[in-house]
């Protein structure tokens, strides 16, 4: 089966990235959300990444007109109709996924790969809602998108052999690696590093170091791009919240029970950078 259509559903700060890694790589993208006001933040995003990539000199004017042409924005999941493959990137809750696989299962084509962008829930069970469990598969994209080279690729348990093969290949055409792992919770990426991150919040909650000492003793200690406290408000400190949620209860251990302050500042409303205020303010 060879992708010629790519549908994104949800243009968030995942959505978008993967639109325009997709669009970049030559495929027919259509960026879909549930209005147009979300569908074009998400396309200017893509916009001003394309562009800093020609003000570097890294890219042409016209390879950028190219790339944008080759995205469609939608606001009716009916426009999955002409898709190869789906990447689902909307929010992490499994009926609101639920209710999309079952909808996508009708609307796209026989052919057509559901992949899911979830960052832990269960591939096998959205696989379960539809019925071509063997056609969905976890596409684990890292932020920020266009930067990070991992796709982890999670397989559940029906997905084909064939299935698999065809997102290693978009994976690496998409310039990614693509490097699997089996269906548990948190798979391998969010297993480890929602730990690390938790074990920041538990010491910020019990005044072990201010949130800058503990991310510097990691940046500068570990060799870290950015310390846990930084990258939890990069990923949404809801999304961490709702990781280790599924981590605590898919392994009923204690050891993922999430930091009292972290359901705090996500009760607050202080989700990390997407709201302008996490761990860190970034309104000033
Ligand atoms: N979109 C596109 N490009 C971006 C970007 C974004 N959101 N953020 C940064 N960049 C680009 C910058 O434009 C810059 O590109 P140039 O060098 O071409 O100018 C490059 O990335 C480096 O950026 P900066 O110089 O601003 O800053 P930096 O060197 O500190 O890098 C970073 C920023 C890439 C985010 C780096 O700090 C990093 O790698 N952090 C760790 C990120 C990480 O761990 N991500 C995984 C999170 S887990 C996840 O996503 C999965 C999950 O399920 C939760």
């Amino acid at each position: 089966m060879e992708i010629k259509n790519i549908f994104v559903v949800g243009a968030g700060q995942m959505g978008n990235g993967i639109a325009q890694v997709s669009a970049q790589s030559g495929w027919n993208t259509v960026l879909y959300d549930i209005n147009m006001d979300l569908v074009n933040k998400g396309l200017a995003v893509i916009e001003g990444n394309l562009k800093r990539n020609v003000s570097k000199g890294r890219m042409t004017e016209d390879e950028k007109e190219a790339i944008m042409k080759r995205l469609t924005p939608s606001v009716n999941l009916e426009d999955a109709a002409q898709a190869d493959l789906v990447i689902e990137a909307i929010i992490e809750n499994f009926d609101i996924k639920k209710k999309v696989f079952q909808q996508l299962d009708q609307i796209t084509p026989d052919h057509a790969i559901l992949a899911t962008n979830t960052s832990s829930l269960p591939i096998t069970q959205i696989a379960a809602v539809t019925k071509r469990p063997e056609k969905v598969i976890g596409m684990h994209f890292m932020n920020p998108v266009p930067v990070m080279k991992l796709v982890e690729i999670i397989r559940g348990l029906a997905t084909s052999d064939e299935v698999y093969q065809i997102i290693e290949e978009a994976s690496i055409k998409m310039g990614k690696t693509p490097v699997w792992c089996k269906d548990v919770p948190g798979f391998v990426s969010n297993r480890v590093l929602q730990v690390m991150i938790n074990e920041a919040l538990w010491e910020l909650y019990e005044g072990v170091a201010p949130p800058e000492n503990i991310d510097n003793i990691m940046k500068l200690g570990m060799n870290h791009p950015m310390g846990p406290l930084a990258l939890a408000d990069l990923i949404g400190l809801d999304t961490v919240l709702s990781i280790l949620n599924v981590l605590y209860t898919g392994y009923g251990d204690p050891k993922y029970r999430p930091s009292p302050l972290l359901k705090q500042y996500v009760q607050a409303g202080w989700l990390g950078r997407k709201t302008g205020r996490g761990i860190y303010n970034y309104r000033s």
